[in-house]
């Protein structure tokens, strides 16, 4: 019998060096040292044994199962470290490796364009407000100084809506007039005079809607951004300073401007504003339709009428007024040959504008 269990010791305590992983060190304890295992068998046999021999048997079978325990927690100990050292070899974090650039947005070439303008006109002292899209012909047309049936009405294709009038005018009445998408952000001029009172400089940028044949240069929506000042004494020379410090802001301070005569009901004189083309430089190419100018600024004096519709005496005030188009300034900044693309909503057209945020020089 101790010749057995000397060589069960020997085998186990060889099998054990050659155990390579926790796995196989786990099933070599269930093996030997289990409560099935072979030194626990042995132990059942105790039994059959004449009666004196079994305590000499009982010990030695417990020192050897004692001794293989201590073994057995030698190399599972080193098992361990060796196991836990190859999964930290495996999941080394390498801190030299460039990191992984984060997803970047770009501003939409009008967004830029826009807010450019608006930080030159806001250093000037103007303020930014909003308005309705959805506008009553009174305010898009009427109080513009286009009663119905005035041709000029013709200038700008409207698209009407189907719904009545919603709100109503003074005493419940239903206001008088259509309602439609408006086809400029002038309106706003109106609304904003109704409420305040001058001295007004105030800016307001939105998206404006024409029932257009679409092409390369035309769009059934655009962006506008209306702007007027009014106060005592405000000339053309206010006009054409505060266009020339913003167009300069947007264009770079150098690029030529020229001022014309133009006609818009709402402002008298009118005033047509162009810079030198971003192309040619003036000498006449495809962008500028080969006049060497860009229209970019339509303007004028406030037309008294507009004044009185607003409850402005023009006796004692003045005032100017322009609606730029920044969806053509960033087609003639950038040179996008189709303004369609403008709001296709292709990201692959947008992402080019990404490094772009630098005005031009
Ligand atoms: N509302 C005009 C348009 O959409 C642009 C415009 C012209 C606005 C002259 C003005 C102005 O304020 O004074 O074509």
């Amino acid at each position: 019998m101790e010749h057995q269990v000397a060589s069960l010791q020997e085998r186990a305590a060889a099998e054990l060096g050659a155990a390579g992983s926790l796995a196989v060190l786990e099933s070599w304890h269930q093996r030997y040292l289990g409560r099935r295992g072979q030194l626990a068998n042995l132990l059942r046999r105790v039994g059959q044994m004449p009666e004196q021999e079994r305590p000499a048997f009982g010990r030695l079978v417990h020192g050897v199962q004692a001794a293989l325990q201590a073994a057995y927690n030698d190399r599972a100990a080193v098992l361990q470290e060796q196991e836990l050292l190859a999964h930290a070899r495996q999941d080394r974090v390498d801190v030299t490796m460039p990191g992984r650039r984060p997803a970047q947005g770009a501003l939409h070439p009008v967004t830029q364009v826009l807010r450019e303008m608006q930080e030159a006109f806001l250093a000037l002292g103007f303020q930014v407000w909003e308005g309705p899209e959805v506008e009553s012909d009174r305010y898009n047309f009427e109080l513009l100084n286009m009663p119905p049936h005035h041709p000029a009405r013709g200038m700008q294709d409207t698209i009407y809506l189907d719904t009545p009038a919603l709100h109503t005018g003074p005493g419940g009445a239903p206001a008088p007039g259509a309602l439609l998408l408006r086809t400029h952000t002038s309106p706003n001029q109106v609304r904003i005079m109704r409420e305040l009172q001058p001295p007004l400089r105030v800016v307001v940028p939105g998206k404006v809607y024409r029932y257009e044949q679409i092409d390369p240069s035309h769009n059934w929506m655009f962006s506008q951004c209306e702007g007027f000042a009014v106060d005592r004494h405000i000339t053309l020379a206010d006009l054409k300073g505060t266009i020339a410090a913003v167009l300069g802001h947007v264009f770079g301070p150098h690029r030529p401007l020229r001022f014309r005569c133009d006609y818009f009901p709402y402002v008298e004189p009118g005033v047509d504003t162009a810079v030198q083309c971003v192309l040619c430089a003036g000498a006449g190419c495809r962008l500028c339709k080969n006049t060497g100018w860009l229209e970019v600024m339509p303007a004028g004096m406030i037309h008294p009428n507009v004044l009185r519709n607003c409850g402005i005496d023009p006796q004692r005030y003045s005032g100017f007024a322009f609606g730029a188009g920044p969806d053509r300034i960033a087609a003639v900044r950038w040179q996008i040959e189709d303004i369609r693309h403008l709001y296709q909503g292709d990201l692959r057209f947008i992402r080019q504008f990404r490094s772009l945020m630098g005005r031009p020089g």
